[in-house]
């Protein structure tokens, strides 16, 4: 098996490859600055040169406040960078698998959002992600694409909270914005199971299951951790940023991965 793993130095890359080795696939790990999936005259170049079984498309614009204030940067590497690598799929009829997002809804409903439910981003990296996913459904047939949400990992919000611990005692999150936080390692090995198992094309959600605000998950990461820092609960109104967020923005997931606070804990007990 011979992949070519966009994003491949981001969150999800970094679990995602390990898991990768371990099933013996050659794959070629690749970031912006080895290639970078805007510049459509380095992919065609590349496109006629490799042999490929498999594409894994992580690479994304996936900073939201910054996508906000600069919507040509978003649109380019989320819509365009993908239409490039749907194309290589394209070309080389192999299947693709896309990492799209759970900010493709607008976080108006109230029960957890199934894949078939109406997309409506309201931000400029939700949309542009949508927009990604509709190049990839315009180009192939062969295709995953997997909305996740939440994502921590090495280096991640978990982490960055728990060196947080040891400098502060104290800290405000908001607390009405609804999601899934979800371990980057059951994504990961998820992926890798749709791929091994041949699992139908098309759209998949997957989360951890259950849900929690950011406060209820920041207070869970100090309660594990016994870090004696108090989160002091706000509102997003407290908070202004530039990119609004979906309230509510909870995935049916199509394949229960374990819930959310499980997940947490088993990544914690690895953690000093
Ligand atoms: N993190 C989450 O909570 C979350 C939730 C839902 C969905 N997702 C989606 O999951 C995917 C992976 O997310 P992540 O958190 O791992 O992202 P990340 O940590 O921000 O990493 C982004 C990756 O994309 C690469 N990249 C950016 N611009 C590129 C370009 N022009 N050409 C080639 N590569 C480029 C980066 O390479 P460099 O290192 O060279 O910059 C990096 O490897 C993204 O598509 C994201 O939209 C993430």
């Amino acid at each position: 098996m011979r992949i070519l793993v966009t994003g491949a130095s981001g969150l999800l890359g970094k679990s995602l490859c390990p898991l990768l080795d371990k099933e013996g696939w050659q794959y070629w790990a690749c970031n912006s600055k080895i290639f970078d999936i805007t510049n459509t005259k380095m992919v065609n170049e590349i496109m006629n040169k490799i042999s490929l079984d498999f594409i894994i498309h992580l690479a994304g614009f996936t900073n939201i406040d910054q996508a906000e204030d600069n919507p040509e940067i978003a649109y380019n590497v989320n819509q365009l960078g993908t239409r490039n690598i749907a194309h290589i799929a394209k070309k080389h009829n192999i299947p693709i698998l896309y990492v799209s997002t759970d900010n493709v809804f607008d976080g108006n409903s109230k029960t957890p959002y199934k894949t078939t439910d109406v997309t409506n981003p309201i931000n400029v990296y939700g949309k542009s992600k949508l927009a990604g996913e509709k190049e990839i459904i315009k180009a192939v047939k062969k295709y995953y694409i997997l909305r996740t949400s939440w994502l921590y990992g090495k280096g991640g919000y978990v982490d960055a909270m728990l060196t947080f611990s040891n400098f502060r005692k104290e800290i405000s999150i908001v607390n009405d914005q609804i999601g899934t936080p979800t371990c980057a390692d059951d994504v990961s090995e998820k992926i890798v199971e749709l791929i091994k198992t041949k699992a139908p094309y098309g759209i998949y959600h997957v989360t951890s299951s259950g849900s929690a605000s950011w406060a209820d998950f920041t207070k869970k990461i100090f309660e594990l951790k016994k870090k004696n820092v108090e989160v002091c609960s706000i509102d997003k109104s407290d908070f202004p940023r530039p990119a609004r967020r979906p309230r509510y923005c909870v995935l049916d997931s199509s394949d229960a991965l374990p819930d959310w606070e499980s997940s947490l804990e088993k990544y914690l007990a690895l953690k000093k």
